[in-house]
């Protein structure tokens, strides 16, 4: 009886102290930042810091050039011209490339804001179009590397404002250093391209979130972490201490068990029972607020399949990466072509499945621009976890756009698609609807067979047959994979029928003719 009574004195107190350390809990977890947390920083680029400074759209350059082709197909073309320099594994239409036009105009620095300025031959990423101030120190001088680069010459102490129209590699050297390159992209590109932000910020359990609602279900994670650690220290630490304080000693007697202790047992239920009330009442609001959407909402279909995103917006234009505005609730309707994937933006506290023959749905509110990690959640096959991946190893990742740059994104990307030559967009779209994921371009297998060299050969069939691989079995087997499928390879190629357009479908057979 003794000890019981002992500790009925002290679970009062207890109690108290079970909502102190949840307090404790939520203030330590939920805002300081870990000190100890492992930050992998992006590795320094090459790109020098005063690049990283002004925003890409710091000029205000919102015009596409002519026929500007997207930065693969750029550093395609900078690749044919320099051999293994740049681009690997996407020079080989070297004999059919074109001679590019010079895109590299000379603009006047006195007028000109430029958006980067380059203290010597160092390498730098910049957005197309933007003003780039090169400025040589004595002694120092920058030569163009090939045709390509042409008009990419600063002599030693001068100082020049270049545009890059086109998307590209521009590869050069000087007396002093080897060689480098500036590589000019899309300013949108430079986004996809960056670093996700996800490890900055944030504790040690989640990355900081970006997402009006998160905090809700942030504050219940924390709530139920802190309780179940507290009761797993409380509930361990007793038992313990009673096994120890109890343990059969020999000549002394057990102690009779109580049979009950009303204070005790009132306690024990009325606590928890405050408690689980108060998770659930939390919990069910948090959650009607996570699953329904506000009706004004930008909307955005969203395609998975084996192994890629698709997100079509408003006005048609596709992507493989997710592009939205900040400080708008974004509403996302989700299907799948062949199997479950589940939609996971880690900052935004939304995971979501995504399933086949039916529409889920998911929405958030960007707080914050920057690039955040995407991933697919469940595990959909080979390639689950490259999900989205490009062809220079990165990632699919979710942009928040500075206000305005949605709508120019939108604008921008849908004169792009446009005005590509069809074997450049054939390529950007072996990039854009996950050829990729299965299809090499280098001539070795992985899930489906290669695209290199085939193109005009006869290739074996699975019923031991063989086809001439030409422009019907390649329209064939985007609609129908499985009508003629290769030996050697699984029945895993979902069917793009009508989610080409016929210039698409053209695009893709130029692609694949330029490979052989
Ligand atoms: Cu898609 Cu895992």
């Amino acid at each position: 009886m003794k000890p019981i009574i002992r500790y009925t004195g002290t679970i009062a107190p207890q109690g108290v102290t079970a909502m102190v350390a949840l307090a404790v809990a939520l203030y330590v977890f939920g805002s300081s930042p870990v000190a100890a947390q492992a930050t992998p920083q992006a590795t320094p680029k090459a790109t020098p810091q005063a690049t990283e400074q002004p925003a890409p759209r710091a000029d205000g350059s919102n015009t596409m050039p002519p026929a500007a082709p997207s930065a693969e197909a750029g550093s395609a073309a900078a690749g044919a011209d320099a051999g293994s320099a740049a681009a690997a594994g996407s020079g080989a239409d070297a004999g059919s490339a074109a001679p590019p036009k010079p895109t590299i105009v000379e603009v006047p620095c006195d007028n000109a804001t430029p958006a980067y300025t380059f203290n010597g031959p160092v390498d730098g990423e910049v957005a197309t179009d933007s003003v780039v101030k090169l400025a040589m120190p004595a002694g120092v001088d920058v030569i163009p590397d090939n045709q390509n680069s042409a008009g990419l010459e600063v002599k030693a102490g001068q100082t020049k404002c270049l545009k890059f129209s086109n998307d590209g590699i521009y590869l050069f050297h000087s007396s002093t250093k080897q060689h480098g390159a500036i590589t000019s992209r899309q300013w949108y590109d430079i986004l996809v391209n960056k670093q996700v932000e996800d490890l900055k910020g944030g504790n040690f359990w989640m990355p900081k979130a970006v997402n009006l609602t998160a905090d809700d279900s942030d504050l219940m994670y924390y709530a139920v972490l802190g309780l179940s650690i507290f009761f797993f220290v409380a509930i361990a630490g007793a038992v313990v201490y009673f096994t120890i304080k109890y343990r059969h000693r020999p000549g002394r007697k057990p102690e009779p068990s109580a049979a009950h202790n009303d204070a005790l047992e009132i306690t024990w239920t009325v606590i928890p029972t405050i408690i689980c009330v108060f998770l659930f009442y939390y919990g069910w609001t948090t959650y009607v607020r996570v699953v329904t959407p506000p009706t004004k909402a930008v909307e955005i279909n969203v395609l998975a399949w084996r192994w890629n995103w698709q997100f079509t917006h408003g006005n048609g234009v596709q992507d493989s990466d997710l592009h939205v505005p900040v400080n708008t609730p974004v509403r996302l309707v989700m299907t799948s072509k062949d199997v479950l994937h589940s939609f996971y933006a880690p900052v935004m506290r939304v995971k979501q499945d995504i399933i086949p023959r039916r529409y889920t749905y998911a929405w958030f509110f960007p707080t914050k621009p920057g690039t955040y990690r995407l991933t697919c959640a469940e595990y959909c096959g080979t390639n689950h976890s490259q999900m989205g991946i490009t062809n220079d190893g990165r990632r699919a990742v979710l942009v928040v756009h500075e206000p305005g740059g949605y709508e120019r994104y939108l604008a921008d990307k849908a004169a792009q698609s446009t005005k590509l030559p069809p074997d450049l967009l054939g390529k950007l779209l072996y990039e854009k609807k996950g050829c990729n994921a299965c299809h090499t371009i280098d001539g070795t297998a992985r899930v489906g067979p290669t695209f290199q060299h085939d193109f005009g050969t006869m290739v074996p069939l699975s019923d031991g047959t063989q086809v001439k691989m030409d422009e019907n079995y390649i329209r064939e087997s985007l609609m129908y994979p499985q009508a003629r499928s290769r030996p050697g390879f699984p029945p895993s190629m979902p069917s793009f029928e009508g989610q080409l357009k016929p210039q698409e479908i053209e695009g893709i057979i130029a692609y694949i003719k330029s490979l052989k």
